[in-house]
């Protein structure tokens, strides 16, 4: 690419809430600035990952580099595109902290939306250039006024500082890359030693471990060798470069650039993101302001169905780890065998965990019941619990972790939602006018009550019109108790769930009774039980059945026979042996669902 000036090099990013058209505005913008060829496009082109493109969701922020030329000479416009959804709003601040600017994109029918604000607010704390883009305004639906207002009041801009566009069709996009180059300043850089930031990394299994990177200050090159300042491993540059979109080498990365580097290295831990990479000759004397580290908010056991698996399972986190370093895990044994106790930044990112690892990794996994870390006051000392069967019988105080939730929702909706956060335990801490028709409420909540239904209830009330987000506060002490499950009479620690005691009773009926559905019928009876302490307080049974499928063939049809076989096969897929009895995936997740 033939800019070389820093002057003309602009990096940018697309902050919005969750379907309000990000992708498919990077997507316009690739085909208006040619960056890729007619028969390389593909909808959502930098959604590279396939349960990406199928679950049509971003899941990892990437980098791509485009040319816009205009009669005033060509420009380079590095666009770092991010997720929308709560469980990743990590992913934004860092592909923020490499940007100068931000399009923040609303959805002309839906207006201002929880992430919207939640990432506005990440983008203003780095000082980004806000350039306020309305996207669908092809859509009958769409309220360009009423939205426009939202906006205008928000961000205190002038209404015709307010970019209208469709994504969809391409009008006003062109509009969008010249504010681009007008409005975002040029990286700024103090013309000191080297230093790169890695914002993001992923495992190639070619090329080992590339490091997505914004050059801050001098340049790189490659055969340079380099040192990542926070491990302070050295190592040699093999191969510089940028995504324009598809992987292109380039001699040198120049300041101010966005791009990607390669070491060779297969270790994950001598380069992380968030730190900084300096020549080794003539290094820079302080590193870049990093990252806060993520915590895990949700966790479960992860288990291979087949035992023997184990090993593979470990290697297959640590390659993920590396493409995500919000994901926690250490080895865990109990009656389902040997697994790994697991961390994540929500259920979407659990799920999205898990598929990753059944498909890009050839495993088959069972998740135990989620649960969030709990304080316990035990024995004059503190511990922490993750996993609800580790509750000590007596303990002096049990506290749990408690959020902010702000949600967002047309008036109409306010009686339900009120409703809803005062069954999830939460207290109301304020309400506010967005505009004569929409209200902004805020609770505090315990985590553990947000993760389970509270979203999927939240949708359902609302008829869709409300949105949420959430920021952790401190622990508080609550009233709570284990509920555990009994199968056959044995305690099946990964359904145990840790509520308060207020619900127990409900939510442990509830549990064995969507139990026993999920159960599939054995050749003998099997209760199922609820407990609380050594008291059962539910119990439910699921009735024997013949489970020899091929029984039912006589003679000598052999063909028919496989196919029952093959059948009931199939019918086992996800099940977890725990003493006599299989449980299928969905009863793990069933307390969630209740
Ligand atoms: P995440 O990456 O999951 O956060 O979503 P996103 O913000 O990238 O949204 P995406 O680009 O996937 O668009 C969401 C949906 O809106 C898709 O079905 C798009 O086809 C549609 N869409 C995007 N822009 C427009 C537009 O201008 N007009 C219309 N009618 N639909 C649009």
């Amino acid at each position: 690419m033939a800019v070389k000036n820093i002057e003309r090099t602009r990096n940018f990013c697309i902050i919005a809430h969750i379907d309000h058209g990000k992708s498919t505005l990077a997507d316009r913008m690739l085909d208006l600035t040619e960056a890729v060829a007619e028969r390389d496009r593909m909808d959502q082109i930098l959604d590279t990952m396939e349960l990406e493109r199928e679950r049509g969701i971003t899941i990892k922020a990437q980098a791509v580099r485009l040319l816009h030329k205009r009669e005033d000479g060509d420009w380079m416009l590095n666009l770092i595109d991010t997720p929308g959804h709560v469980d990743f709003t990590y992913e934004v601040s860092r592909a923020i902290a490499a940007c100068e600017g931000a399009l923040l994109v609303v959805d002309a029918s839906q207006g201002i939306q929880a992430q919207t604000l939640a990432n506005l607010y990440l983008a203003m704390e780095q000082d980004l250039e806000i350039i306020p883009v309305l996207n669908k305004i092809d859509l009958p639906v769409a309220d360009v006024p009423a939205a426009t207002e939202e906006l205008v009041e928000l961000l205190g801009v002038d209404e015709g500082e307010i970019l209208k566009i469709s994504a969809k069709t391409g009008e006003g996009v062109l509009e969008v890359l010249n504010t681009i180059v007008d409005k975002v300043p040029p990286p700024a850089t103090s013309g000191e030693q080297t230093r790169a930031l890695v914002f993001d990394s992923y495992y190639d299994p070619y090329r080992g471990v590339v490091s997505l990177a914004r050059l801050f200050d001098g340049e790189l090159s490659k055969g340079d060798t380099v040192q990542a300042m926070g491990s302070e491993e050295e190592f040699e540059l093999l191969e510089v470069g940028c995504y324009s979109p598809k992987p292109t080498a380039l001699p040198t990365l120049r300041p101010g650039e966005v791009g990607y580097i390669i070491a060779g290295l297969k270790d994950i831990e001598a380069l992380r993101v968030g730190d900084t990479v300096t020549r080794t000759k003539d290094p820079a004397q302080e590193p870049l302001p990093g990252y806060a580290e993520v915590l895990p908010t949700v966790f479960c056991g992860l288990y291979p169905t087949v035992g023997d698996e184990f090993e593979r399972l470990r290697d297959a986190l640590s390659k993920l780890q590396l493409n995500d370093a919000s994901l926690f895990y250490e080895p865990e044994n109990s009656r389902m065998g040997f697994g790994f106790r697991s961390g994540f930044l929500g259920l979407l990112h659990m799920e999205i965990v898990q598929e990753r690892l059944e498909r890009e990794f050839g495993l088959d996994l069972i998740a135990s019941s989620p649960s969030v870390k709990y304080e316990v006051e035990t024995n004059g000392e503190t511990i922490e619990v993750t996993n609800p069967s580790d509750l000590p019988e007596d303990f002096d105080e049990i506290r749990e972790p408690m959020v902010r939730a702000t949600i967002i929702c047309p008036k109409e909706h306010v009686g339900a939602v009120m409703g809803l956060c005062h069954e999830k335990r939460g207290t109301s801490v304020g309400m506010e006018y967005l505009s004569p028709k929409r209200v902004q409420l805020t609770y505090d909540m315990p985590l553990g009550e947000v993760i389970t239904d509270f979203f999927d209830a939240l949708k359902s009330r609302t008829k869709g019109y409300a949105s949420y987000d959430y920021d952790r506060l401190g622990y508080e002490a609550a009233d709570l108790v284990k509920v555990e499950v009994l199968v056959s009479g044995d305690p099946v620690e990964a359904l145990s769930i840790i509520v308060h005691r207020d619900k127990a009773y409900h939510r442990g009926r509830a549990l064995v009774e969507k139990l026993k559905e999920l159960i599939p019928r054995q050749n003998f009876e099997v209760p199922v039980q609820a407990a609380v302490g050594r008291r059962i307080i539910a119990r439910e049974t699921v009735r024997a059945y013949r489970k020899d499928v091929t029984a039912k063939c006589y003679g000598g049809d052999i063909s028919r026979k496989k196919k029952l076989l093959e059948q009931q096969k199939k019918g086992k897929r996800r099940m977890k042996q725990v003493g006599s009895v299989e449980i299928p995936q969905e009863a793990f997740l069933a307390a969630l669902r209740i």
